[in-house]
């Protein structure tokens, strides 16, 4: 009891810790920070009355179920509202051809005594409803049009067979910006007390691929396990390759003969925990930006893709990083025959 009482507090709220992707969540449409245009259009046909049918896609994290449900806040306003007008449904249920028909029909179906409007039906990871659920859906839009609108979200467009994409308005998702992950994070981390650099910015970004989700996860699990977040810690969390220790091994594949070359690139991943796949993907990057001869070039994408192959099949990892030594060797002498 001797804890004095500001401690109390702190102890207390660090203990209903929520994952920061859900404490940070948009709350209002207003609050994302990216893809203004689909925002502004979605509360044109919101506040006009006016919502058509829409189709969400995108790859992960990039606000798709966040801009649906702050849409339906627009929309129903209370909560108590949202509950009785809009019916969410996710991958994980059942979603064979049953589930599509009675738990919509049902939902669509009843009259609200109290609530006007229309309802919203939010059928998220869509791409994995089966065929037979996306056939059946496409007559249920039509024949509920009156009273409800659909929204389908999904990762992959083309999986969503053609007739249910020509019922909808469709909106793309695109990865955000660095800007305006940028903002968002030091936003964040302000509100959280954490100690970022900038190193440790500059690394979130870089590994974040333009993912919000993988950002806040980053950044709460680094700032969970370090005191201060800089490159190395968030490098360190996230298991991906230290950009300086790639350095070091793009100079010794280049640069060593083949024994050290090898000895190196196996220490470092013994040492570090890395993968060989990461590897090779940073590998990549950097080769592809070092203005190699273009023959040369194509032949050590090539012999690297072939690694990643067979990397992807389980094999032995020693053996593909010495055959991954091979290909720079050979590369090398390409370059200085050419
Ligand atoms: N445009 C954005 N503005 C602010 N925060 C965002 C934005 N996009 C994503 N986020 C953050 O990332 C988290 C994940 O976003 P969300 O669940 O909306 O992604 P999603 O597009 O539905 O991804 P998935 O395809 O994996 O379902 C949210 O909790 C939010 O904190
Ligand atoms: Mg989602």
């Amino acid at each position: 009891d001797d804890i004095p009482k500001k401690k109390q507090k702190k102890i207390a709220s660090s203990e209903i810790q929520l994952p920061f992707v859900e404490k940070y969540r948009p709350k209002r449409l207003e609050d994302l920070v990216a893809h203004d245009d689909i925002i502004s259009i979605l509360t044109k046909f919101i506040d006009n009355d006016s919502l058509p049918h829409l189709l969400f896609y995108g790859p992960p994290g990039t606000g798709k179920t966040s801009t649906i449900v702050a849409a339906a806040k627009r929309m129903y306003g209370g909560s108590a509202a949202y509950s009785s007008m809009a019916l969410e449904l996710n991958a994980s249920d059942a979603r064979g051809i049953d589930t599509v028909r009675n738990q919509i029909k049902e939902f669509a179906g009843t009259r609200q005594l109290f609530n006007k409007g229309i309802k919203l039906i939010i059928l998220d990871e869509a791409d994995a409803m089966t065929n037979d659920a996306q056939f059946a859906l496409r007559r249920i839009i039509e024949k509920y049009t009156k009273n409800a609108r659909f929204c389908l979200i999904c990762n992959y467009v083309s999986k969503i067979i053609p007739a249910l994409q020509s019922r909808c308005t469709r909106f793309r998702f695109s990865p955000l910006s660095r800007d305006q992950i940028r903002d968002r994070l030091c936003d964040v981390a302000r509100q959280e007390d954490c100690n970022i650099s900038e190193g440790g910015i500059e690394a979130i970004l870089s590994l974040s691929g333009g993912d919000m989700r993988r950002v806040l996860n980053l950044l709460q699990s680094t700032a969970m396990s370090f005191e201060t977040i800089d490159e190395t810690s968030v490098y360190l969390t996230s298991g991906a390759p230290l950009p300086s220790d790639i350095d070091t091994i793009t100079n010794s594949l280049f640069n060593d003969d083949f024994v050290k070359a090898y000895e190196n690139l196996i220490t470092m991943c013994s040492t570090k925990g890395y993968a060989m796949a990461d590897i090779l993907t940073d590998l990549t990057t950097i080769v592809t930006t070092m203005k190699l001869p273009s023959g040369v070039l194509a032949d050590l994408l090539d012999g690297m893709s072939n690694i990643e192959y067979r990397l992807a099949y389980g094999t032995d990892e020693k053996i593909q990083g010495a055959s991954l030594v091979g290909v720079f060797i050979k590369a090398r002498h390409l370059i200085q025959v050419a």
